[in-house]
């Protein structure tokens, strides 16, 4: 196995096991990680990791590193390092549960970054020295060059940037990965910036592999583990009813000739309310379509096997452990149809935009305004982080944000007069969609875009307390373009929801 997946005789002489590879890494190194969703992130490195802290703190010493990868990552790096108290700062995005509790109990500093920013603020200098790159590849050629793995999000630039480098080389990844990545390197810094090559979502701009400097890997460890995405929930009525909504909303744009038959393509977000989306595209009319993507999710490999989806681009694979059996087993035929790409290009903004990408996100709590809140409760605490929503929000052809009206068994209407937290401002916000209908925002005015949300999008539990809120607010507000009560936007409607949440609907207010 080794010499098969390590072709480079020099990288094999680095070969160690994780234990020795972690001790390699000091206190208060940044390290940049791999990792897109539960793809492609080292298995066996952070564990080790943690175990090293937990000794060095057990014996009164300071150890803590900052993390950085390309979106959120698995229990075994993010769970594992947060749970050891070994993390002084995190970031672009992270969703895990320890590490969230630790953010929004103050004790871990959490920077929640534009995914498409991330390596050119690396590249800036922005975000100071990055020491150590810990990368998951599917293999290494004999030149050095590197096999990329399940994900590829910011590998190339911790690679490019990282002072020393450990890799890991997981055989259980399919080697018939190689030849699927996508991985540009002419990103030049500003101003010596060219357009990128790229004008639709199958062309290739680069070349399959990873560029290492050999000097730099102080480290070669060898692994045989699985990927960790979960399985998604099968869609429930509240998501399939969402995902009928935008689906009569795409036909109707098809109609009035706004859109193409196969559409255009698609971005679709994360969690199970967008793999709903993606089921429902199974069974409507639309045949022809593409995606330029994030992550690949199972909804999307199924609209590939049913041959409704001809091509798409993503910078990780984000499968149930079903899926990923699958897409192993039949790889030959998903590789011809199916691109990586590093994060900075799948989310480009230029890209983006010359693609006409119709892009559909989650949301925390819309306002009836059409702001947007991706990424806070109540305000104060941390849910996941921004992710790649802005990325996609600002500059699709089409913003949809798509969440069910209400949220904890009905007791929080996600529907509110005032967002607590902005992530995605009315400017950027043209569709929000709910399983009670969907308000088309292109054109209105705010006074107009409220009307809309209030009566389309909120639960009928709370439209009366919308309602009545939006007519007070358009007498009594002293500004009548976006008419407030700015004392009460916030307290208002949590007490209306406390007194009028069905019976027996569980109402919590902090996450983590
Ligand atoms: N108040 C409190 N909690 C809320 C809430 C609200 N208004 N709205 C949702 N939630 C909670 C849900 O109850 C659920 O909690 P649970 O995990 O304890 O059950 C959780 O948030 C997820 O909500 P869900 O309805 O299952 O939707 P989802 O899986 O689609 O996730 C986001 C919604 C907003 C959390 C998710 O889309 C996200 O993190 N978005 C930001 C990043 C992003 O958009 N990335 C994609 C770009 S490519």
């Amino acid at each position: 196995m080794t010499e098969s997946r390590i072709r480079s005789a020099a990288l094999r002489s680095k070969i160690m096991s994780a234990e020795e590879a972690a001790a390699l890494i000091p206190d208060g190194a940044n390290v940049g990680m791999s990792g897109f969703t539960g793809a492609g992130y080292p298995k066996a490195v952070p564990v080790a990791l943690a175990a090293h802290i937990r000794a060095r703190h057990a014996a009164g010493e300071h150890f803590k590193i900052g993390v950085w990868t390309g979106a959120s990552t698995a229990p075994e790096l993010d769970g594992a390092l947060a749970k050891a108290d070994g993390i002084e700062l995190r970031l672009p995005y992270q969703s895990d549960p320890a590490c969230r509790k630790r953010i929004n109990d103050g004790e871990l500093d959490y920077v929640d970054i534009h995914l498409s920013h991330v390596a050119q603020f690396v590249w800036f200098g922005f975000l100071g020295k990055l020491d150590v790159a810990v990368v998951e590849v599917a293999g290494v050629l004999e030149d050095g060059r590197l096999i990329p793995s399940s994900s590829v999000g910011n590998n190339k630039t911790w690679l490019d940037q990282a002072d020393k480098i450990i890799l890991e080389v997981n055989s259980w990844q399919n080697p018939a990965l190689e030849g699927m990545h996508d991985i540009y390197y002419g990103t030049d810094l500003p101003p010596h910036r060219r357009p990128i090559p790229l004008l639709t979502t199958h062309d290739r701009i680069g070349q399959p592999y990873f560029f290492c400097d050999p000097e730099k890997v102080i480290a070669v460890v060898e692994t045989d583990s699985a990927d960790r995405n979960s399985a998604f929930t099968p869609p429930d009525v509240s998501s399939r009813a969402i995902a009928d909504n935008i689906l009569d909303f795409l036909g109707h744009e098809v109609k009035k000739g706004r859109l193409p038959q196969g559409l255009l393509p698609l971005q679709s977000g994360v969690g199970n309310v967008a793999n709903a989306v993606m089921d429902g595209l199974q069974h409507g009319p639309f045949t022809g379509l593409s995606a330029f993507t994030e992550v690949l999710q199972d909804g999307m490999l199924n609209l590939i096997k049913s041959g409704k989806m001809e091509f798409a681009s993503a910078t990780a694979l984000s499968l149930s452990p079903e899926a990923a059996e699958e897409f192993n087993r039949d790889l030959a035929l998903y590789r011809k149809k199916v691109v990586l790409r590093p994060q900075e290009i799948s989310n480009h903004p230029e890209l983006i935009r010359r693609l006409g990408v119709i892009a559909m996100n989650g949301l925390i709590e819309a306002d009836i305004y059409g702001n947007v809140n991706s990424t806070h409760v109540r305000g104060t605490s941390i849910m996941n982080g921004i992710g790649g929503s802005g990325d996609f929000a600002r500059n699709a052809y089409l913003s949809i944000f798509m969440t069910p009206s209400t949220a904890k068994n009905g007791a929080i209407s996600c529907i509110v007069p005032m967002v607590t937290h902005v992530d995605h401002t009315e400017h950027d916000v043209q569709v929000i969609v709910t399983e009670q209908g969907l308000a088309d925002l292109r054109g209105l005015s705010p006074k107009r875009r409220a009307e809309a949300v209030i009566a389309r999008c909120a639960h009928p539990t709370y439209r009366p307390a919308l309602d009545d809120y939006f007519e007070r607010a358009l007498r009594e507000s002293p500004g009548r373009h976006t008419p407030h009560l700015l004392t009460e936007a916030f307290t208002f409607l949590p007490d209306w929801m406390a007194r009028h949440a069905p019976a027996g609907a569980r109402r919590k207010e902090s996450v983590g």
